[in-house]
């Protein structure tokens, strides 16, 4: 196992009726900005319990955060946390309204351009304002994990942050909140956790036996669950499980003292940034090529994969890769995403698109050795066409 310094400080309020605790955890002399995104939270009436839950606190609220959120919108928000003196944000909704409540508390209390914050991957943050999450949708990780990814449509450039001072101080996950999504968002997050999970799992063995085992678990309830959250919306225990999978698989835990991917994640995000495919999406067209294309390097863990989490045994080794990857692509499809890029209108020359962003956002050397470079990028994409 390699070295690891790990903290997360991200409490969690979980189960049902747990958004009226809030007021406990939010100071209470705080001028709170309220964050949510295209309507769906006042719909929901998630957003009439905050409401409740704030009655005795000052706050003020911003709604309009777009999916995969946009730089110049976050931008706004910062300046009615300026106008409004803010000393706390509280984001209501799902990974997109989560990741931009970051950028919105790290820039508010940032003097230089906040661009910056995003060229540098949030290197520059030296602080931000506290901030709290109420979460509508189990699948990035988000409301426990300090990383965040911003879109600047002007660009044409969906870019990645991370910085320790951007974890959540608390976030509520009451599942019965989540009976309410679409289908096609309940698929996406079950695949996002899925190839979260993968992302730091299936690279090359370092006995790992705790992160390997959690890892396994996480993935095999995401097989059983994820197609009974479609098939049985009202489920609580599903509905629970799910969710607490989602945000295990990308808080730190099971990746620590391991190697990491996110070569599908980077090449998924370029796919984003050209035609706002949904994230999960773009990671279903771009793992089982990539899983296919690095089968030398990820070999032994590729065999642990098929035996543990598919219960594949039978076979020489090349077989049991092959059908671990196609179970893979068929559980994609059985919880109703497509899997090939034609199925997002993305042909050949969308790919050399996506291969120069790649090389101009500095996502030269992927992969947990760093040997994936844009031109091997384009060989997994040709594969997905
Ligand atoms: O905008 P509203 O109206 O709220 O509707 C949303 C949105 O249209 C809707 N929704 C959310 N909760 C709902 C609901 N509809 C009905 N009932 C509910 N309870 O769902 C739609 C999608 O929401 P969004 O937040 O965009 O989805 P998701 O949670 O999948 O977040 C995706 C974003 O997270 C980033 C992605 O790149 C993408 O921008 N990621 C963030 C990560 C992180 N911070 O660690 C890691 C991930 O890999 C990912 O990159
Ligand atoms: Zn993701």
């Amino acid at each position: 196992m390699k070295n690891f310094n790990f903290r997360n400080p991200t409490r969690i309020l979980f189960g049902k009726g747990t958004i009226a605790d809030i007021k406990d955890h939010v100071p209470a002399d705080a001028r709170v900005l309220v964050l949510y995104g295209g309507g769906s939270a006042e719909r929901t009436g998630v957003l009439a319990q905050v409401r409740d839950a704030l009655s005795a606190h000052t706050f003020y609220e911003f709604g309009g955060i777009e999916p995969n959120p946009r730089y110049a919108t976050a931008l706004k928000a910062v300046e009615t946390i300026r106008e409004k003196d803010v000393t706390f944000v509280l984001a209501v909704g799902g990974g997109s309204v989560i990741d931009a409540g970051k950028f919105i508390a790290a820039a508010a209390d940032y003097d230089g351009d906040p661009w910056e914050i995003l060229t540098t991957r949030g290197s520059v943050i030296t602080r931000a304002i506290p901030f709290g999450t109420v979460l509508t949708l189990p699948a990035t990780g988000s409301e426990m994990n300090s990383g965040a990814v911003i879109t600047n449509a002007e660009k044409g450039a969906k870019l990645p942050f991370s910085s320790p001072h951007c974890y959540p101080t608390f976030s509520v996950l009451d599942p019965e909140v989540t009976y309410t999504l679409p289908p096609r968002q309940v698929a996406n997050g079950v695949v996002d956790a899925f190839v979260h999970t993968v992302e730091q799992y299936l690279t090359y063995p370092v006995s790992a036996f705790v992160q390997d085992g959690f890892a396994e678990t996480l993935l095999r309830t995401l097989i059983e669950l994820g197609p009974k959250a479609l098939e049985t919306p009202d489920d609580y225990d599903t509905r629970a499980n799910l969710m607490w999978t989602a945000t295990m698989a990308l808080n730190g835990l099971i990746g620590a003292g391991v190697p990491q991917d996110w070569a599908t994640h980077m090449i998924g995000h370029e796919i984003t940034a050209l035609n706002d495919t949904d994230h999960a999406r773009t990671l279903a067209i771009v793992l089982p090529s990539l899983l296919n294309d690095q089968r030398v390097p990820k070999r032994e863990k590729l065999l642990q994969y098929a035996r543990n989490v598919w219960g594949i045994v039978d076979g020489g080794e090349e077989d049991r890769i092959d059908a671990a990857i196609e179970a893979t692509r068929e559980f994609f499809q059985r919880m109703g995403i497509k899997t090939q890029l034609r199925d997002y209108g993305i042909a050949e020359p969308e790919i050399d698109q996506i291969v120069t962003g790649l090389q101009e956002h500095g996502m030269t050397a992927l992969g947990e050795y760093g040997v994936i470079a844009p031109e091997d990028a384009r060989r997994i994409l040709e594969a997905a066409l």
